[in-house]
């Protein structure tokens, strides 16, 4: 932590802090636009805006979002700087939204991220912290030295961010590299370094189950440019390899770790089975647009019996078509034939007001590529729901988040889909004709969380533009609907409720169902008045990251009270899945949640009917991934008809127990454990403290029945996801 700020004096304009490893920069000089000379420290930048470096420049008064503009930073570097075990001084500059190009004294010294004119086209890497070491001789000790950095930002407001700017003595971390990977049944160390030093490594195998060590070793290393360290540690089941390395030189230590991702859901069997829900609704004489959920092995045959009038089937995709004029129930059969043998589910359409009889399922492009959503990296999520068998489980909107706008609307005031979305009907046409949904975002404001283009003023050509790309699904984003709002001073509920109202008439005038998701981080409880509004599901809190932090407070803090608002037709949404390879950016990274934590997750998610929003790259989809996402039994309880969302019956010295009933008569309980440790918990002495009398109790995760009488040690952060039921 950067606790101490002395302020110097300086002879330029910035704020400068400094304590004895280094210099800290709050302000720096902006222009917007592009003109090379401005790298070159002859430049006088007198006229330029003075700007804080750690908000962005949209937020500061700069009303140009997209493109480019230029930071002046004018610093004092003290010689103290000099001494230390690294020659070269760290420039932090935190990260920059989206690109940078940076100069120390008119030398480039950095780049993240690439341009639009650039080889490889634009690549933004906003959420990724600039480090650059420097060489001294470019350093005017003493003196005031000019760091120029070009930013590019593609959408949004843009440039620094964070913090401020720091200027100090390198870390360990800028030469030494400490990775634990996962290997085949291994966790590989590798230790790299760019310069010459040595120090100790200690590796230990964390028994997660039992707590304890299993193994360990420590050993004296010594590193060089082209001698990096190696080994591999064998892993099997649940547990975790730890490693330290601790430097000599720096006298600093790194650490990293890799728990095992654990795979418990059975392989599916190669006779066809059933995985999707029970219902399905749609208005009358809306497209009735359903695949039929079933895995085994393929080729597969479907036929379906008791199809009502206006509804067809494709029997090699096993997709529903056509529309249903008369409100009923129709009760159907699913059959599902393939080499191995055929099976028969039972099924109702529901042809009636209420659509979302259960909690969607489906993929979102915000919580893997953020800003840089491209139809290409769409289609790639969209195609892995058929290839790698997501489909087969229920999974079937593929929706779009921010950033697919066209910077500026047409002459006639329609908006149409940027360069990125070169056919967004096409693209809809592909989903349904394979039983899949298409989503889309967009704002009650004048602009989006994102900064594009909002629908304010425009919500009925919206609509129809979206309805005549085949749209399904409409998030609708609060974020710039705030500067409409707040003048009025007006927070009564009515004027909460007041933009959603308007565009739910104009979806409902469309000649298609639209799920319509509200997006306003649970301002004014809008679990309150969401149903009346026609929304079929709304966000109860702010965005998810994928961190333990944000998980425990969205997923178990923030739902406790919400249970009595969900049920079919309309749901509590505590926001998007952060499992599999997430980053909110075109730089994608494994979830940094543990596999536990995202056991955790995904059972949490299915007890409280969340809308299960897939939010990582599917091309790129793990076994374990898989694991968590495509398990039936759990994906049951989510989809479950009753709708009853679970509610915490007991916490306990950091154990809560969440229960919620199911249709069939059972109940799903999880029973999580919140400490840092893993606790032994009596399954039977659980369920007394819920209330719950038991005659079978099945582990949901494993598939398999257990006995009530036994121990179950459940690891820290992890859970044991069951169904009871008595016969
Ligand atoms: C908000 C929402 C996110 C995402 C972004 C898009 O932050 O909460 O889910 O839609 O906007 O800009």
């Amino acid at each position: 932590m950067r606790k101490t700020f002395v302020t110097i004096c300086a002879l330029c304009l910035c704020l400068v802090g400094m304590r004895a490893q280094g210099v800290s920069v709050t302000e720096g000089k902006i222009a917007v636009g592009d003109n090379p000379a401005w790298s070159q420290p002859s430049f006088v930048d007198s006229a330029w805006q003075t700007l804080a470096l750690d908000r962005e420049w949209g937020e500061q008064g700069i009303q140009k979002t997209n493109g480019y503009a230029w930071y002046r930073i004018h610093v004092v570097i003290p010689s103290s700087l000099r001494q230390g075990v690294a020659k070269e001084v760290l420039l932090d500059l935190g990260p920059i939204d989206d690109t940078d190009e940076t100069w120390l004294n008119g030398v480039q010294v950095g780049k993240t991220g690439s341009n639009p004119e650039d080889p490889a086209g634009y690549h933004g890497q906003w959420n990724v912290p600039r480090r650059y070491l420097v060489d001294p001789s470019l350093i005017r000790w003493d003196q005031e030295n000019i760091l120029a950095v070009r930013v590019y930002n593609a959408s949004g407001p843009g440039g620094f961010f964070e913090r401020p700017v720091w200027i100090g003595k390198p870390a360990l971390s800028d030469y030494v590299s400490l990775a634990v990977t996962k290997g085949k049944n291994s966790a590989d160390v590798v230790l790299a370094s760019r310069i010459s030093c040595g120090g100790t490594v200690t590796v230990v195998k964390e028994d997660l189950l039992g707590g304890g060590e299993l193994e360990g070793f420590s050993r004296k290393v010594k590193l060089n440019p082209r001698k990096p360290y190696k080994v591999s540690v064998p892993m099997d089941g649940q547990v975790r390899v730890v490693v330290s390395y601790a430097d000599n030189l720096f006298e600093d230590r790194l650490d990293a770790s890799l728990t095992n991702p654990y795979i418990l859901t059975p392989p599916a069997p190669a006779i066809p089975r059933y995985n999707g829900p029970l219902v399905f609704g749609v208005r009358p004489g809306s497209p009735v647009i359903f695949r039929l959920a079933f895995s085994g092995e393929k080729p597969m045959k479907y036929a379906v019996e008791g199809l009502p009038e206006g509804v067809v089937l494709d029997e090699d995709k096993g997709v529903l078509s056509g529309s249903v004029a008369d409100e009923g129930d129709y009760p159907l059969t699913f059959v599902a034939t393939n080499d191995k043998g055929t099976t028969r589910a039972s099924f109702t359409l529901k042809v009636g007001p209420q659509i979302a009889l259960t909690p969607p399922m489906g993929w979102n492009s915000w919580n893997c590529w953020g800003l840089s959503v491209s139809q290409e990296k769409v289609m790639a999520s969209a195609s892995a729901f058929l290839n790698a068998g997501l489909a087969d489980y229920g999974y079937s909107y593929i929706n779009i988040d921010d950033a697919w706008e066209a910077a500026g609307r047409n002459p006639d005031g329609t908006l149409s889909a940027n360069e990125k979305f070169p056919d967004m009907k096409g693209l809809g046409d592909w989903l349904h004709a394979n039983g899949l949904k298409l989503g889309i975002y967009s704002s009650p404001g004048d602009r989006t969380c994102g900064g594009c283009i909002g629908s304010i003023d425009h919500e009925k050509q919206d609509a129809e533009t979206w309805a005549s790309w085949g749209v399904d699904y409409l998030k609708y984003d609060w974020c710039g609907y705030s500067k409409v709002f707040n003048p009025g001073k007006d927070h009564s509920k009515a004027a909460y409720l007041r933009p959603y109202v308007k565009m739910q008439q104009y979806l409902r005038e469309q000649p298609r169902d639209i799920f319509y998701s509200l997006c306003q981080y649970g301002m004014a409880d809008v679990w309150e008045w969401g149903a009346f509004v026609d929304a079929n599901s709304w966000r109860t809190t702010g965005d998810i990251t994928d961190t333990w932090e944000s998980l425990y407070e969205i997923g178990f803090e923030r739902q406790t009270e919400l249970y009595p608002y969900a049920g079919p037709g309309h749901w509590n949404d505590p926001d998007m899945l952060v499992v599999g390879k997430v980053g909110w950016s075109s730089l994608l990274r494994d979830s940094r949640l543990t596999p536990d934590e995202q056991y955790t997750h995904i059972s949490l998610w299915s007890l409280l009917s969340a809308n299960m929003l897939i939010g990582c790259d599917l091309s790129q989809m793990d076994a374990f991934t898989f694991n968590l996402l495509c398990n039936n039994e759990v994906n049951a309880v989510n989809q479950d008809i009753l709708g009853r969302q679970a509610h915490r019956d007991v916490e306990e010295d950091g154990v809560q127990l969440w229960s919620r009933d199911l249709y069939d008569g059972g109940k799903a309980v999880g029973i999580f454990n919140l400490n840092e440790a893993p606790v032994p918990a009596l399954l039977k002495g659980c369920l007394e403290k819920m209330g719950i009398e038991a005659d079978t109790v099945r582990d949901l995760w494993r598939q398999k029945d257990i006995p009530t009488d036994a121990v179950y040690r459940i690891p820290s952060h992890g859970v044991l996801f069951v169904k009871v039921k008595n016969l």
